[in-house]
């Protein structure tokens, strides 16, 4: 039972039945409440009837489009990218500490923007970083970046899954090191490796097919074990249904940006309730959710030319000896041999 008071101009209260939940545990949800009333949570207080708090909320919108350089300038950390605007500001987010990231949402919605937007401020702001990006929609959405020496894509499954088994072996060579030095995780400046990032739009083209289990496999086993190891994953999708990903790796894909869903079984799924299901039809409108916490977003925009003034920067860093990378890029090669054995 719920009663909604005005107390201003674009300011109202709601007062809420507690049924003997604490203060601190409304608290606690704040971004939550944001999310679900879709109005910013100024306070949230004790009522005078006993057993009811009250909610002060403002009517704040979002704006309808972000610019992708505005955001960025907020990263203060190696390793991050950016999210993009909340109702509280600009978010940004260290990918080690997320450690893995799923973006879902109904077709349109701004996935691939959004991806290629993650990739770009990861490059941008690691000064030691190795991206791969499996694309296998005839890799159209990453081939600017494949220009880049940092920069490896698949656009075919063979090749995809070649990369998958490379990675899971550079894991577990990466664990070998850290059990050697005693280290819990590996960091990119103290062991001289390079974080490793493995994007993929439209994953369900990759593992949502019964023929490539070894695919699903591999990803099974980055999404359980490869944190520790330096590598993290960003893979994207329509719809997080098993069809596409294992119910396991999907647990252990923590940080997920989730944009309008058609229905609110999936906007379960993905994001562990109906909020995607309730955004506005805005392109670039997502919810952002790490744990239990729930914000909603407009996502930066990011153009093709945007893009390419930004990859040529990184490009000529690259030339001018001004960025290096530790190690080399990892062989995806040596398992692709099978002809050249037989001849
Ligand atoms: N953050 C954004 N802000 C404004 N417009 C966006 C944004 N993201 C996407 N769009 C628009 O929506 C279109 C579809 O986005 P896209 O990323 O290709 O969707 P999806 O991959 O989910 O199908 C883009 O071509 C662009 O015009
Ligand atoms: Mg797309």
């Amino acid at each position: 039972m719920k009663s909604i008071i005005s107390t201003g101009a674009h300011r109202c209260k709601v007062i809420v039945e507690t049924f003997g939940v604490g203060l601190g545990k409304f608290e606690a949800q704040r971004d939550s409440l944001t999310a679900g009333f879709r109005q910013t949570v100024e306070s949230i207080k004790l009522a005078q009837d006993k057993g009811k708090v009250e909610i002060y909320l403002c009517e704040r919108d979002l704006p309808a489009l972000v610019a992708f350089g505005e955001i960025f300038s907020h990263i203060k950390e190696p390793y991050s990218f950016v999210i993009g605007q909340s109702l509280k500001g600009p978010l940004v987010q260290s990918i080690r500490s997320l450690p893995h990231l799923l973006i879902s949402g109904a077709t349109g919605g701004g996935k691939s923007v959004f991806f290629r937007s993650t990739m770009l401020s990861l490059l941008k702001s690691s000064p030691h970083i190795q991206l791969y990006l499996l694309d296998l929609k005839r890799g159209v959405e990453v081939k600017e970046f494949a220009e880049l020496p940092n920069v490896k894509t698949a656009k075919d499954e063979e090749e995809a899954t070649n990369i998958l088994g490379a990675l899971v072996d550079e894991m577990n060579r990466r664990y070998t090191i850290l059990e050697k030095n005693g280290q819990k995780s590996i960091d990119p400046k103290r062991d001289k490796l390079d974080l490793i990032v493995v994007g993929i739009d439209e994953a369900a083209a990759l593992f949502g097919r019964k023929t490539n289990e070894s695919a699903r496999k591999l990803i099974g086993e980055l999404a359980r074990l490869a944190r520790a190891a330096g590598i993290h994953l960003v893979p994207s999708t329509q719809k997080p249904v098993k069809d596409a990903i294992d119910t396991e790796t999907l647990d252990n894909l923590p940080g997920r940006m989730t944009f309008r869903m058609i229905s609110s079984a999936a906007s379960n799924v993905a994001m562990g309730g109906n909020l995607a299901k309730k955004l506005p039809a805005i392109k670039g409108r997502a919810m952002w959710t790490n744990g239990s916490d729930h914000q909603e977003i407009q996502a930066p925009y990011l153009d093709d030319e945007e893009m390419d003034i930004e990859l040529n920067i990184i490009k000529e860093e690259f030339e001018s000896g001004q960025r290096k990378n530790f190690q080399k890029m990892i062989d995806t090669q040596s398992e692709v041999n099978f002809e050249e054995m037989t001849e």
